[in-house]
């Protein structure tokens, strides 16, 4: 049998994903209940609407190393026939990307686990620009400047999802 491997076209799959169908509140509703799946007690949303505006929300759930987190950021990351937990409303793989880029055109996602702080960013523009599923890999000292990174820190371990327009 012959075949050639065939993955799609990222500029088109990361644009056509993000025009599903979300609202504001639907997506944050699917970026909670990642939260929710990974044990947070509590889920803080910022809303910061002038100048250079973004949405982050913070959870102090199990957070992700940074293995984990870049498999988090994969489009299609888990398999939808896969067992899930009984309140993990996810089954697609795609909520955490096509929810916040629906929202905005920078995905930002910082993970504290175990001791170790990893951040990473989908940025359409940057995808677009490659042509290729480019994430970046974001270093500490970008990862401080974020909101709530303080308050991350505190908590010992979470997740902070930030959707931003433009830096
Ligand atoms: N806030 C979070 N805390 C810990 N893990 C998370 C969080 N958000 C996402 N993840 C991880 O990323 C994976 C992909 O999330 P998502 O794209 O929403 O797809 P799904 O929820 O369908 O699995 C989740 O299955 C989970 O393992
Ligand atoms: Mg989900």
């Amino acid at each position: 049998m012959r075949t050639i491997n065939l993955p799609p076209y990222a500029p088109t799959l990361i644009e056509s994903t993000r025009a599903i169908g979300y609202s504001l509140d639907t997506a944050i509703a699917d970026i909670i209940d990642n939260s929710i799946t990974a044990q947070a007690s509590v889920v803080n949303i910022e809303f910061f609407p002038i100048g250079q505006p973004y949405i982050s929300i913070l959870d102090n759930g199990l957070g992700m190393t940074g293995d984990e987190l870049n498999i988090a950021m994969q489009y299609g990351s888990k398999n939808p026939i896969e067992e899930r937990e009984p309140d993990d409303l996810g089954r697609f793989g795609l909520g955490l990307k096509t929810a916040s880029l629906s929202q905005c055109r920078r995905l930002t996602v910082v993970s504290l686990k175990n001791g170790e702080l990893s951040g990473r960013m989908w940025d359409i523009d940057y995808v677009l620009q490659t042509g290729e599923w480019s994430l970046i890999i974001l270093e500490n000292d970008e990862i401080e400047q974020l909101p709530q990174y303080n308050e991350l820190i505190k908590n010992e371990k979470g997740t902070l999802v930030v959707c931003s327009i433009k830096d």
